[in-house]
């Protein structure tokens, strides 16, 4: 029998397999996405970067728990100027790069999107969904359809590149969110950014663990949340989704991809298998596909809905 082929197409960035590091995990240096590069990935999406360089939340800022992580790292980046010098030169990381890009207002988006045009970005990814940074995603109000709507639109007229919209799990109608951002001319969705926030309490200190007090929960816990999510956005609009959360084996991207996913996100999963994690989910992903006669990606999309 032939290896199945794992190539995919997302809004014509062409992966040689469907695994994408989501925004937040190594995509701070071009060092870094070689080393993932080397590792198996797809594609990676670079942490988010604001305009005007952020120091983030004070420490601690990650907790591991047992079901996933909860973080409130506040968007902490050097700013849009360092960003584009760091990511100069991008024809020599060999995968296709993302670009994350935050703001509060439409015209912040506008200027980090004008300061790093001239960077070779496959796409550019709006997480207008993080919940737990003041100014940001849910706290400035930025999962409703018309706050979508002004963002996608503003940075469309700007930019030719593909845009994603990351949505959070958190919005119950995530179709209709979904659809907004499809009428305003997103290119694709990324679904999803952190569930919650949530907290978790050190009984000894008596107090929240993060100095943040709250953070998103990533990993197992919300994975089955975000299959949901991608089932849901996938009957609602006709652009790609990106899959991301709580995957970390070849079949849960399997059960991504057939809930409607064209690329499957891995971050917390990072931390349970080790770097090298997109190989296995690779190899195991082959593997599952010969058993089971499937020899493209393509012909697994969205199947859970027949
Ligand atoms: C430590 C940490 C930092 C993150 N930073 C960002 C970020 O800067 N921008 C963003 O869009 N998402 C960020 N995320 C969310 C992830 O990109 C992803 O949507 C989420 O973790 C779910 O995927 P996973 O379960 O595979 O980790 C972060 C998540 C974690 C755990």
């Amino acid at each position: 029998m032939t290896t199945p082929n794992l190539t995919t197409d997302l809004c014509g960035i062409k992966m040689s397999n469907p695994t994408i590091l989501p925004s937040g995990f190594l995509g701070t240096s071009k060092s870094l996405l070689n080393r993932v590069a080397e590792n198996g990935v797809g594609a990676a999406t670079i942490k988010s970067v604001s305009f005007e360089a952020r120091e983030g939340h004070k420490n601690p800022t990650v907790i591991p728990f047992e079901a996933g992580m909860l973080n409130a790292v506040g968007y902490s980046n050097p700013g849009a100027e360092e960003t584009a010098r760091e990511f100069s030169n991008l024809q020599e990381v060999s995968i296709p790069v993302v670009a994350s890009i935050i703001g509060t207002e439409p015209d912040d988006f506008v200027r980090v999107v004008d300061t790093l045009s001239e960077t070779r970005f496959s796409a550019i990814e709006l997480p207008l969904s993080c919940p737990h940074t003041p100014g940001f995603g849910l706290l400035a109000g930025q999962g409703t359809p018309e706050s979508t709507g002004k963002i996608v639109s503003a940075v469309r007229k700007v930019s030719r590149l593909p845009i994603f919209v990351k949505l959070s799990p958190n919005i119950p109608e995530i179709g209709s969110l979904a659809k907004a951002a499809e009428n305003a001319g997103a290119d694709a969705i990324t679904a999803v950014n952190t569930l919650g926030p949530g907290m978790i309490i050190n009984i000894e200190a008596r107090k929240p663990i993060l100095s943040f007090k709250v953070g998103g929960v990533s990993g197992p816990a919300l994975r089955p949340v975000a299959m949901r999510c991608v089932y849901d956005i996938y009957e609602s609009v006709k652009i790609p989704i990106i899959g991301t959360g709580g995957v970390s084996t070849g079949r849960h991207a399997i059960e991504m991809i057939m809930a409607g996913a064209t690329a499957v996100g891995v971050g917390t999963g990072i931390y349970e298998r080790g770097i090298d994690i997109f190989k296995k989910i690779c190899r195991e992903m082959e593997m599952w596909m010969s058993e089971n006669n499937y020899n493209t990606i393509h012909e697994m999309i969205g199947i859970a809905h027949e």
